[in-house]
């Protein structure tokens, strides 16, 4: 095997190639990375939020010894953006008399010798001599630490600063009350003093963060962006970036669609903080008024707050303190500009409605802004038709840069890392926004390592990528896997976080192309034809599948079966075994209760490896084909595509080979060539930066590999050499670090399952 790093041939740059999507799901913002230690901190939560939620979410009232009343009352109390407040009628004083608040997850964790900073916003009904008492406790309730403080009858705030004498995991905040009658409380927080750089995020999270050195930042989602009512004043608003700015007090709690709360004390403002903080650059993601979770859109005749919005946004980054968000910016205490080159309109919206409204954005922008390099999105899928279309509109509006999201199977990660080569460099370039395969192993993180080599090889037509998601607190869990995973004290980094860690370090300047021959590719699946059985399921709905026929296109031989109606619960019933090379599927079916629609399986060998054809899927909204493998979907290809009750939907399946073609009603909608599992023996890629070379070699096969490295002529090298292993589906990985030197023609071995990372130096590649 050779690989043959082509170092005449001029590279191409990498850009900002490699870096972090940051979105608040999992908790990765409040419990997470913002350091705030009180849950519902203000006494906003609802069930809007989670219908568990309610004002008392995360306190708990303490009589003691004691006797109280507690209420969450509504008003202006402290922010009228954050109406309620705490009412504590105290009728029999008492010890330990008073409230007390849990933080995330059961406890929070309090270091022992570290300053945390309480405050609060109070007032009693009267002016009294008896304090408020504040305490740190541990979980067997002991007091860590615990100040007094009298509180007058006006609203005011308190603050001061707490050390814990000892650590506790699990501990709690309390609050105590002397003296009769009613205490208000609002907003009231405990936050660590050690902190990020000073900035509000918690350390070890925002180190993890820096320790990639990722080239940018997208934030603040996902769905989370788009999900949610138009009016920025509504309880459940998508999220609009001019809430989430200036005094904590006046920024509103807003229901966070991953079914929690967001206080938005990480708001726009703190994402360009982190952004800069960790060397990245931002890049903001806003909503062009449309929400496809709930369709809702913006009247096309009122985009202008869509618009002005992102105008705004831009003014508030790069405007000098001239401009009135530039100044808003220096007055929060930031006056150079955050020099923001990149925005992103819109996540992974689908259907024409959202481009035209994407059109309006994007055209105000431009004429304020050309520099803007403007990010449009082509959906949440990989192929089909609303990818199509999120590409040819993006054309058409000379977007810069589209925005690709896919989770899949590690194998369709080995099967496409060469996705980018058919993109043509001359159209707007690729975001890949979000990607993971399924699954924090070290399998997972070395076919992902695979694909990026794929990436960065095509750096002139992948401009940025990024996993998804970050974060994810390990008490909260929305979406996994995840790159990195915590509680409320430790952080766990994944294998895929340290592959993403060392494409980021060893991103290089230029791309510099790269050959593999000589090698016999791996043919993991041998069959020819998508053969096995064949059945017919329902999609949360009771349907009725009724003219059921395989036809053997070779033969001509037809079998039919009787009708079937399954409902909801009822497993997917089995037709067949099919091992015909060319065959068709047709069915009739029709939707008689429910709100989804139908499902066909064929190709199965079981349920972890089979094809799935989905009408009227997530919410009688797509038609998908899945491929399973290893019990881990890969959603092919998708079009829009609603199931309406009572209709009768002739459906059609079509294999030829590898082939398959979908139809509805004769009218088709897939056509597909299902790739069969060919693994390369390596993958490679190699980068310049300044004078050294950095060639990254994957091997996912469980045998060692050897290869001739051909660095065109050049006798002898010498350099470092990294090499990551692990088992397959291990979590841990090991890294070796050493020195290497080697002659033209000598065989490099490369391990089983592994990452090695060559890096040589200019002088060190001898003619
Ligand atoms: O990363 C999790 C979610 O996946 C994102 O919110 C969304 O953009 C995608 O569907």
């Amino acid at each position: 095997m050779k690989i043959r790093i082509h170092t005449q041939e001029t590279g191409k740059p990498t850009g900002d190639l490699f870096g972090i999507f940051f979105e608040d799901l999992n908790h990765a913002a409040d419990g997470g990375l913002y350091p705030e230690l009180v849950q519902n901190r203000s006494f906003e939560f609802s069930p809007i939020d989670h219908p568990d939620y309610d004002a008392m979410t995360g306190w708990q009232i303490l009589a003691g010894t004691g006797r109280v009343r507690a209420s969450v009352q509504y008003g202006v109390a402290v922010s009228e953006k954050n109406p309620h407040y705490l009412c504590l009628d105290i009728q029999e004083p008492g010890e330990k008399t008073g409230v007390r608040n849990d933080g995330f997850a059961g406890g929070m964790y309090l270091k022992g010798g570290e300053a945390y900073r309480f405050s609060c916003y109070a007032k009693r009904e009267q002016d009294l001599e008896e304090p408020m008492t504040v305490a740190l406790v541990d979980e067997d309730g002991r007091a860590l630490v615990q100040i007094s403080q009298i509180l007058t009858s006006r609203w005011e705030r308190y603050e001061m600063d707490l050390i814990p004498l000892s650590s506790a995991k699990a501990g709690h905040l309390e609050m105590y009350f002397a003296g009769r009658g009613k205490v208000y409380l609002d907003l009231v927080s405990i936050m660590p003093e050690d902190t990020y750089k000073g900035l509000p995020f918690r350390k070890d999270l925002a180190e993890a963060l820096e320790a990639l050195h990722p080239k940018f930042l997208r934030f603040p989602g996902g769905c989370l962006v788009h999900d949610g009512a138009l009016d920025p004043r509504a309880r459940d608003s998508m999220y609009r970036w001019k809430n989430t700015i200036g005094p904590i007090e006046d920024r509103p709690a807003r229901r966070n669609n991953w079914n929690y709360n967001q206080t938005l004390g990480l708001g726009f403002y703190e994402y360009f903080l982190l952004a800069e903080a960790i060397g990245a650059k931002p890049v903001p993601v806003i909503s062009a008024g449309y929400d496809p979770h709930h369709h809702r859109e913006a009247p096309i005749t009122e985009m202008w707050p869509w618009t002005r919005d992102a105008l705004h946004l831009i003014e508030f980054a790069n405007g000098d303190d001239q401009t009135e968000w530039g100044a808003r910016r220096a007055a929060m205490g930031h006056p150079e500009p955050f020099g923001l080159e990149y925005l992103a309109i819109g996540n992974e919206e689908v259907g024409e409605a959202f481009f035209d409204r994407y059109k309006i954005v994007l055209d105000a922008v431009r004429r304020k802004y050309p520099d803007i390099k403007i990010i449009g999105t082509a959906g949440p899928f990989n192929a089909g038709g609303e990818f199509e279309r999120g590409w040819a509109r993006s054309k058409e509006t000379n977007t810069d840069i589209v925005d690709e999201h896919y989770y899949m199977a590690p194998e369709w990660f080995l099967k496409n890392h060469d996705r980018y080569a058919s993109y043509d460099a001359n159209g707007p370039k690729v975001f890949l926004g979000e990607y993971a395969s399924w699954g924090n192993t070290w399998y997972n993180a070395l076919c992902e390592a695979s694909y990026m080599t794929g990436l960065e090889q095509h750096a002139d037509v992948v401009a940025l990528a990024a996993y998804a998601p970050l974060f994810c607190n390990e008490n909260y869990v929305n979406w996994k896997p995840d790159l990195i995973w915590f509680n409320n004290h430790e952080v766990r980094l994944t294998p895929n976080y340290e592959v993403q860690k060392q494409f980021m370090l060893n991103q290089g300047e230029e791309t510099i192309p790269v050959s593999l021959s000589e090698f016999e590719p791996i043919v993991q699946e041998t069959e020819e034809a998508l053969t096995g059985d064949i059945l017919l399921g329902t999609d949360d709905t009771t349907v009725q599948y009724t003219d059921i026929a395989v036809r053997n296109a070779d033969t001509g031989e037809i079998r039919t079966f009787s009708d079937i109606q399954l409902g909801p619960k009822d497993r997917p019933r089995r037709l067949d075994t099919i091992h015909w090379n060319r065959y068709t599927i047709r069915v009739k079916a029709k939707r008689l209760e429910g709100q989804k629609g139908f499902c066909l399986c064929f190709a199965r060998k079981d349920d972890d490896d089979q094809l799935k054809l989905t009408v009227g899927g997530w919410q009688n909204q797509d038609l998908i084909l899945t491929q399973f493998t290893g019990g881990r979907g890969s959603d092919l290809s998708q079009y829009l595509f609603t199931v309406k009750p009572d209709q009768i939907y002739d459906l059609t399946i079509r294999v030829d080979g590898r082939e398959v073609t979908v139809y509805v009603d004769q009218n088709e909608y897939q056509d597909l060539y299902i790739k069969p599992l060919i693994v390369q023996p390596l993958y490679t890629s190699c980068v310049r930066e300044d004078k050294d070379w950095i060639l990254k070699v994957v091997n996912v096969t469980e045998e060692t590999q050897r290869s001739v490295i051909d660095f065109e002529g050049r006798l002898h090298m010498s350099g470092t050499r990294l090499v990551m292993r692990g088992k397959k589906e291990d979590t841990r990985v090991s890294t070796q670090e050493d020195d290497f030197t080697m002659q033209s023609g000598d065989e490099v071995a490369f391990p089983p399952m592994s990452l090695t990372i060559l890096k040589v130096h200019e002088r060190f590649l001898e003619k």
